[in-house]
């Protein structure tokens, strides 16, 4: 079984996480499937619009813990950080679907899409300090840019959820959406974009981001820099340690 579906049709590729066994939770095969994907999006004048999206009860865990365990991110050709600056940088509108947890990278991917609908059991969730990590996709610098500094430390330090009403207020989301309506609605905006002439498109997005490119990419190495030293450092071998035997981590003895 394919844990990425992609799926071209009248000018939409959607992009399924296909994973539900581990709650779609990501690993490099996958990101270099998206990787590839976007490329492959960016490229062909067939695709117009890209939607991601999950399963019904979940978009995405995140990060596979036991394939980061395993094999942490090598550099920055690694699949995790090509497709993040693939996603930060691709030209045709970009749309996400979301419905239930979203959980790291789940939540800060969506910081790169252009569009974001939520069913009404989407929760947002962006754990890195309680993994003993740090952000990463310049979610240290967009989250805090979008919902204010004192909200951005309640997401980002503390690593509270939050749900769809409280992803709306803050413009993560555009539209909140009841059940089985959400994969359904983002397919008829993505419809309605891919009527509209690609080129308008491509250069108004390229100009609502020109801005802000060099600071994204900027802060997402200095960040990728930070997250693989800190992966093999032993707050994270904790955290991951403690989730793979399915107990509480114990940071009081990690300095
Ligand atoms: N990496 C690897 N495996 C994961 C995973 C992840 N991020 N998230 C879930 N899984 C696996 C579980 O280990 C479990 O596998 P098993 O059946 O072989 O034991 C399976 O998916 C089901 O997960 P479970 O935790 O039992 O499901 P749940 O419905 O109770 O909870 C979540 C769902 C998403 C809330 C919970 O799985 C979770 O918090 N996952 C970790 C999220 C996270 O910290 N991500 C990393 C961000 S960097």
């Amino acid at each position: 079984m394919t844990d990425i579906l992609n799926h071209i049709d009248q000018g939409v590729m959607t992009l399924t996480f296909n994973r539900l066994d581990k709650k779609n939770s990501i690993t490099s095969a996958m990101y270099a499937t998206l990787a590839d994907a976007l490329e492959q999006a960016q490229n062909d004048s067939a695709v117009r619009v890209v939607l991601i999206q999950g399963h019904e009860t979940i978009f995405s865990a995140g990060n596979d813990i036991a394939d980061f365990l395993n094999a942490p991110p090598a550099g920055e050709n690694s699949p995790v950080f090509r497709f993040l600056r693939n996603i930060a940088s691709f030209p045709k509108p970009i749309m996400a679907a979301v419905a239930g947890p979203a959980v790291g990278i789940g939540t800060t991917l969506l910081f790169h899409c252009d569009f974001v609908y939520a069913r009404d059991n989407a929760a947002f969730s962006m754990p890195f300090v309680n993994l003993g990590l740090c952000p990463e996709a310049a979610s240290s610098l967009l989250v805090p840019q979008m919902m204010g500094y004192h909200r951005a430390a309640e997401a980002l330090l503390m690593g509270d959820p939050f749900m769809a009403e409280a992803a709306l207020e803050v413009g993560l989301v555009n539209r909140v959406l009841p059940p089985t309506e959400v994969n359904s609605y983002a397919q008829a905006q993505a419809r309605k974009l891919v009527a509209k002439p690609i080129s308008s498109l491509v250069e108004t997005k390229r100009l609502m981001k020109a801005g802000q490119a060099e600071h994204i990419k900027a802060q997402m190495a200095q960040e990728g820099a930070s997250f693989g030293r800190m992966l093999r450092e032993p707050a994270a071998r904790e955290a991951f340690g403690a989730f793979m035997e399915k107990r509480r981590p114990d940071f009081s003895n990690i300095h």
